[in-house]
């Protein structure tokens, strides 16, 4: 957690730095960080869980982590993950990917989505934790 604070923080300062320059998509990170606690139950950045690490997760193709035992249907996707993917499959993963072992209703609000997603973009490239 004492990472998560400090991750916040250091997204905040990017944003707010490179507002207009590097802003992504109309995502808020630092909104985008508040709604990805509900991804903790089974994720986290740096470490397998009961779902696999993000870190690296932009241009990685979908169940490509040798070490996480995938769903077959996850591997069958085809999806290689960036913005639109993301978009897709988190509003509803089990009916964009039916038989994924994600049981999770998704993240209904565009908005909502569109700030997890910009978090993702930095928190899942952030030296300190994806080491
Ligand atoms: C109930 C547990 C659970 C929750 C909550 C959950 N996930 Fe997952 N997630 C999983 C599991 C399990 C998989 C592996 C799916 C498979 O193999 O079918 C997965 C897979 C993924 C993948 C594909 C990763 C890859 O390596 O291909 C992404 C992206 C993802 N989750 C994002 C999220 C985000 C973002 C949230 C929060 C909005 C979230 N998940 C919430 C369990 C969960």
């Amino acid at each position: 957690m004492k990472h998560l604070a400090a991750l916040v923080a250091a997204v905040a300062a990017t944003f707010t730095a490179g507002a207009g320059i590097c802003r992504a998509a109309d995502g808020d990170p630092v909104h985008g960080a508040q709604i990805y606690q509900r991804c903790l139950a089974c994720h986290s950045l740096e470490h397998n869980r009961s779902g696999p690490r993000h870190c690296g997760l932009f241009g990685r193709s979908a169940a490509s982590l040798p070490d996480f035992d995938y769903s077959r249907a996850m591997k069958a996707s085809g999806f290689t993950w960036d913005e639109a993917t993301l978009d897709r499959f988190l509003e509803n993963p089990l009916k964009t990917v039916p038989g994924t072992k994600m049981a999770y209703a998704g993240v209904k609000k565009p908005q909502e989505r569109a700030d997890l997603i910009a978090y993702l973009k930095k928190a899942t490239l952030d030296p300190e934790v994806c080491k």
